[in-house]
Order: C-alpha cells, then sequence, then structure tokens
C-alpha cells in the first residue's frame, strides 16, 4: 500500500488546474478556469475548476471531484494509479507502508518484469527505426500494411532481428536479469545440450515484427510477434506466455490508447485483431479493443463495462466461426451490455475494410450493418432451420438462452416478443422456454434476482429524491456551511428562558461568540438529531472531528482522505455556487458577497428550519399512532404538547432569525 504520508504529499503538492490542463485546454474565468467538457461533446464550454478549493465539476455530465477524481474518470486509473501517476508528474517518492517482506518481494518481482517489458518495447522500436535490417524487413513490412510513421509510433510497434538472441544479449548487457528476461517470456531458457550444467538462450520473438500489449493504464503487460513469412508450420502469430504481469484473460488489445474514445462515443468495437484495432485508429475510429484471436472473457468484458454499456462486435466475412463466436457473446449479454453485430463483407475484415475504405464510408458501413445481437442471431437461426422442425425446436431453446442472460426484467420481455415475431412461434412458447431455463439456472437465477431487486429499489428511490425533498435539502445545506465557513468566528443570537426581576419566565435574547462548526454541532446535538442521509452523516462526523482536532481547516487536505463517492459529494456541494458564476446568472455579484456578510443568520436559519422539519415530522407520526391504535393515549398526547411547544419556541427564534 502507498503509505498516507505520500497520499498527503500528493495531495499537497498536486495543483489541480495543472493535471486537468494536460488533457483539457483551460481559459481563466475570474478565479476559476473554465473548458469544454472532456467526458461529452460540446461547444459551450461547462466544465469548472476551482484553484482555490481544487475541485472540478462537469455540469455537462454531472461529474466532478478533486485531482484524483478527474484522473480516475478521465484515465480511467484505479485509485492507487492515480496516486502513482501525481507522485511521477510531481516527482514525489512513494513510500509503501504494511507489506510483508514477501509481498514486498512479489511487488519487486512484478516491478522488475514491467521494467524489462518496457525496456522490450523501446529497443524493438530501436531496431525497427534505426537499425538497416530493421528499417529494410519490418519497417518496410508494417508500411506495406498501409501503416503511417505516425501509427507505427503510435502504437509502439517494432521488430525482433532474426538473430538467436540478439536482444537478450542487449537487455544483460544493459543490466536486466536473465531471472526476469525469462519469466516475462522475452527470453527462452534451455538446458544446453552439450554441456547439461550451462543453459542456452534464445529470444522468443527471433524474426518478427512486434505488436506491444498495454494495461488501460498504459504499462507494456506482453508482446504479440508476427512472422513475416508463409511459413504453414510456424504460428503465424507468438505472443507473451502467461505471467505474473500478463494475463491474456484480463486484457485487451488497445484499450489503452481507446479507452477514452470508448468512453466518450459510449460504444466500443470489439474486434479480432491487432492490425484491426491499428487500422481502425489510423483511419479515425479510436474506439476499439481486440481480443486477440482468443474467446472473449467475463474479465475483459468488465473492462469494457468500466467505460461504456455498448459493445457492437466486428465479425470477420468468412463467417466460418461465426456461429461460434456467437456463443461467447452471451457472456457480455450477462454483464446486462447492450451487443449489436455487424459482418464484414466476404474476404474482408475490419483491417482490409478500413485500409479500403475511407472514414465516411466505414462509417457509414457501420452504422447501415450493425444488427442488434439478439435479433440479428434470431434471424440467423430461423432461416438455418426454416424447414427442419426438429431443429427449429433447438434454435428456439438456443436464443431463449440468450434472452435468459439479460438482468433486465423489462428487456427480456421485448426481445422475446421480438423474437417470437422474427422466428414465427407464439410469444407463450419462448416464455415457457425462458421459465424452464430460468428454473434450471435457479441457483444463479436467486443470485441475479436479487441484484435485480436491488437494482428495482435504487430505481424507485431516486423517482421519490426527485420531488424536493426538505431535509435532504437542509442536511446538504448543513454540510455546506460547515465546509464554507466551519472555522468562522460568528455572533450568534439566541433566546434563553430566564426569570425577570419580577420572577416571570421570560425569553432573552443573548449572543455568543462561537464558530460556526460548534454552533451546528451544538445545537444538533440538543435535540440529538442525526442526519439521516447516510452520506451526509458520514460526511458531517468527519468533518466534525477535522474541524475540533485541526488548526486550520482545509477543504483539500480533508478530501484527501475520504473515499471517492463522498469526494464527489463534497465537490458537487461546493461547486454549487460556481454554477451560478458559470451561467452568467444575475445572482453572481450579489449571492456570494450576501452569503459572506449573513453566515450567523444562514446558519442559524437552516439549523432552526431543520428542527422544526423534524418536530413536524415527529409529531405527525406521534399522531397517527394515536389514530391508529385504541389505547390510553396520554402520555403520547403529552409529548405531542411538548413538542408543540417546542415547535412555537423555534418558530419565534427562526421569525425573529429572518426578520
Ligand atoms: N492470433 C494469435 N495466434 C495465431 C493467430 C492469430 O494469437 N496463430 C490472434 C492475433 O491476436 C491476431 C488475431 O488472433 O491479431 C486475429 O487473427 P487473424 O485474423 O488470423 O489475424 P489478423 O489480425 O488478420 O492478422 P494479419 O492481418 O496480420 O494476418
Ligand atoms: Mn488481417
Amino acid at each position: 500500500m502507498i503509505s498516507k504520508s505520500t497520499i498527503d504529499q500528493v495531495y499537497e503538492t498536486a495543483r489541480l488546474e495543472e493535471v486537468i490542463g494536460d488533457f483539457v485546454q483551460l481559459k481563466k474565468s475570474g478565479s476559476n478556469f473554465k473548458g469544454l467538457s472532456p467526458f461529452s461533446d460540446e461547444r459551450t464550454p461547462s466544465f469548472m475548476v476551482s484553484p482555490v478549493k481544487q475541485i472540478w465539476k462537469d455540469f455537462s455530465s454531472g461529474k466532478g471531484g478533486n485531482v484524483v477524481a478527474f484522473l480516475m474518470e478521465h484515465e480511467h486509473f484505479t485509485y492507487p494509479e492515480a496516486i502513482k501517476y501525481l507522485a511521477k508528474k510531481y516527482n514525489i517518492e512513494i513510500e509503501e507502508t504494511e507489506r510483508t517482506d514477501e509481498q514486498k518481494q512479489e511487488a519487486n518481482e512484478r516491478e522488475s518484469m514491467y521494467l524489462v517489458s518496457e525496456y522490450a518495447q523501446s529497443y524493438f522500436s530501436d531496431i525497427l527505426w534505426k537499425s538497416e535490417l530493421g528499417k529494410a524487413i519490418g519497417l518496410s513490412y508494417f508500411k506495406e500494411r498501409g501503416f503511417t510513421d505516425t501509427t507505427i509510433h503510435k502504437f509502439n510497434l517494432g521488430y525482433c532481428l532474426d538473430q538467436w538472441d540478439g536482444f537478450t544479449i542487449a537487455a544483460l548487457d544493459k543490466g536486466y536479469q536473465l531471472n526476469y528476461l525469462e519469466k516475462t517470456g522475452l527470453t527462452i531458457v534451455k538446458p544446453d545440450t552439450v554441456n547439461t550444467e550451462k543453459t542456452k538462450q534464445f529470444d522468443r520473438f527471433k524474426a518478427r515484427v512486434m505488436f506491444p500489449i498495454h494495461s488501460m493504464s498504459g504499462r507494456v503487460l506482453g508482446f504479440g510477434g508476427r512472422i513475416l513469412t508463409n511459413d504453414k508450420k510456424a504460428a503465424k502469430y507468438l505472443n507473451s506466455p502467461e505471467s505474473d504481469i500478463y494475463h491474456k484473460s484480463k486484457v485487451l488489445y488497445g484499450i489503452y490508447y481507446s479507452k477514452q474514445a470508448i468512453a466518450k462515443e459510449d460504444n466500443c468495437y470489439l474486434v479480432e485483431g491487432y492490425t484491426d484495432v491499428i487500422q481502425f485508429h489510423q483511419r479515425g475510429i479510436e474506439n476499439v479493443v481486440a481480443s486477440s484471436g482468443t474467446a472473449l472473457t467475463a474479465e475483459q468484458i468488465r473492462l469494457v463495462n468500466r467505460l461504456t454499456k455498448n459493445i457492437t462486435v466486428l465479425f470477420d466475412g468468412d463467417a466460418a466461426g461465426l456461429r461460434a463466436s456467437l456463443r461467447g457473446i452471451d457472456l457480455i449479454l450477462e454483464q446486462g451490455m447492450n451487443v449489436k453485430v455487424c459482418t464484414f463483407p466476404e474476404g474482408e475484415d475490419p483491417d482490409s475494410f478500413a485500409k479500403n475504405n475511407n472514414l465516411e464510408a466505414v462509417q457509414e458501413y457501420l452504422k447501415a450493418n450493425s444488427k442488434d445481437f439478439i435479433q440479428f442471431k434470431a434471424h440467423l437461426l430461423a432461416n438455418e432451420a426454416a424447414d427442419d422442425p426438429i431443429k427449429r425446436a433447438d434454435t428456439v431453446r438456443d436464443i431463449v438462452n440468450s434472452i435468459a442472460k439479460i438482468p433486465d426484467a423489462i428487456k427480456r420481455e421485448i426481445y422475446v416478443q421480438e423474437c417470437a415475431h422474427i422466428m414465427n412461434v407464439s410469444e407463450g412458447v419462448l416464455f415457457s422456454t425462458l421459465a424452464q431455463i430460468g428454473k434450471k439456472q435457479k441457483t444463479e437465477a436467486s443470485k441475479k434476482g436479487q441484484q435485480e431487486q436491488k437494482a428495482f429499489e435504487v430505481v424507485k428511490n431516486e423517482v421519490t429524491v426527485a420531488k424536493v425533498d426538505v431535509q435532504y435539502e437542509l442536511e446538504r445545506k448543513i454540510i455546506e456551511m460547515l465546509l464554507l465557513y466551519g472555522k468562522e468566528k460568528q455572533e450568534f443570537e439566541d433566546l434563553v428562558l430566564k426569570e425577570n426581576d419580577e420572577g416571570e419566565l421570560i425569553l432573552e435574547p443573548e449572543s455568543l461568540e462561537i464558530k460556526v462548526y460548534e454552533k451546528i454541532y451544538l445545537d444538533l446535538q440538543d435535540d440529538e438529531i442525526e442526519l439521516t442521509n447516510d452520506r451526509f452523516r458520514t460526511i458531517y462526523q468527519k468533518l466534525i472531528a477535522e474541524l475540533n482536532e485541526k488548526e486550520d481547516f482545509a477543504v483539500n487536505t480533508f478530501l484527501a482522505n475520504l473515499d471517492q463517492e463522498m469526494v464527489s459529494e463534497i465537490s458537487s456541494i461546493l461547486m454549487e455556487e460556481e454554477k451560478y458564476v458559470l451561467h452568467d446568472w444575475t445572482r453572481k455579484d450579489i449571492y456570494p458577497k450576501e452569503k459572506k456578510t449573513v453566515i450567523a443568520q444562514l446558519v442559524s436559519e437552516t439549523i432552526l428550519t431543520l428542527r422544526c422539519f423534524l418536530i413536524k415530522k415527529r409529531m405527525l407520526s406521534l399522531q397517527q399512532n394515536t389514530q391508529e391504535t385504541a389505547e390510553d393515549h396520554s402520555e403520547t398526547l403529552e409529548e405531542i404538547m411538548n413538542y408543540l411547544q417546542l415547535n412555537n419556541l423555534l418558530n419565534m427564534k427562526l421569525s425573529r432569525v429572518l426578520s
């Protein structure tokens, strides 16, 4: 794990506007910066960066957060990856903690394997561009395939010379250890046939052009090497073996170069080969990844699922393997993604098609020929089994199997209706087959059912929240005040119950100078009020603790120790007022200033309103109790009376505050 002090240092050093400036063109706008949203296509800027608060907000997509949240959204980094990226940018040394010696050893090993792979990538591309043989053989091969210099550079393509151990020797010379060369599979180590005490080393990728395979964050994990001859006996492509850093089932070729376009286009083209990905990029279609010729895995789909819910699978024209490939698509459906398929003309693959047609033609072709997967499959099966009743029964089961994989019940129903039409069977038959399959996958289905239930609940909640939720708004406002003015000392007026000279009880105003957070804390504690929104409650507790402990409270350092969900919530609260600035509302000049001068009033008003609101709610529910049961209600009624009194008192205070 990265140590807390490193994380703190990263947050202290990193300047949000600089980090974002590497990806988005920012223009100064008042005390903020603004630019075009990197998360959607827009003409007028709605992306705001506040250097003071060190938070950003994208008003077109609703996303927002701190510097780490930006990198996680934009670069699709994990949290540690984002911290590491920043540490690198600002030359901060990363201190790791809580690792056993064994873990350290493992991490060091993996790190060494990454380093060796990184070196190999640069070595192979140096050979390609600088050596005579590399230029004559490797480079000219790529040129012949139609790749431009820019493309070849972009994908870090390379060449491994036709020598037994040219690369291995060079790497050893540079100080890389044979151990790691072997573990990454770059070098094959074998016992010497003559002197068995000794070993011999060979370059695995001898005489092949090299395609480095990158992780989502751009680290070199392994290689694919293509042979240049037409030797039928040798494999056309040779790939790095499975290792501690390269897990074939968990990578997709091209994802590093394509992730932004995938998120932006909200669709991912899935192709088979390295060259398909590269040719598409060169043609101007960048939302594409390759499964590298193997069957898709759930982990690979999950990678895409982080970026978009939509996949379009592109099939080569020689549709021999089409039926077999269709089965793999059920995996995509299972993850709740929308799947389309597109086939290419006989004898063409995405590579050749993109090479031989211009961007407009390719886009048009994709648009015209991408078909919804279930419909596509239903048509295909219906044609195949047209006049064979037994085969028809099989195909019905086959298509329903696919439909059964879809987690969303509404979508399932729509597909059943459509497929019944396409395959010319009754909906009833399809539904009962679906039910049968459902029963068979009972255990699995029950798990999924729960998820579905949850998803449904979320939807319901959202609907209720959509109405203005007074309590939610008030709780949010309390958080906002703590964040903005927590440490500020203010004069608060309170009405205190006192005995006057005549011995009567009266309410007398008394002023008290305390900090905003103290006022909020004390008042809420008075009524034993807890915020009802889980996120707000957590933030509230942390905020109070931090304001109480720290001499200087800074939002930035406070955010550093929260998880991203909280950070995003807080950012959206803090950025609310920026929205007024952004939209150039007339309030722009008055609103923030006004807010400052009347902090004490605002705080009192909010707390009192919340207290009144809660008391009314409580009274209502007590009243309901008395109506529902026939027992003796005297105690409840007394309670209600007390609340009523308190409510009157609070209302009095409130009207004083407001006047
Ligand atoms: N593949 C592989 N090993 C092989 C053949 C293919 O790993 N022996 C993988 C490669 O990732 C390749 C993909 O499967 O990119 C698709 O294979 P294929 O369609 O045969 O190759 P193309 O990408 O069309 O390659 P090329 O155009 O270079 O012939
Ligand atoms: Mn090809």
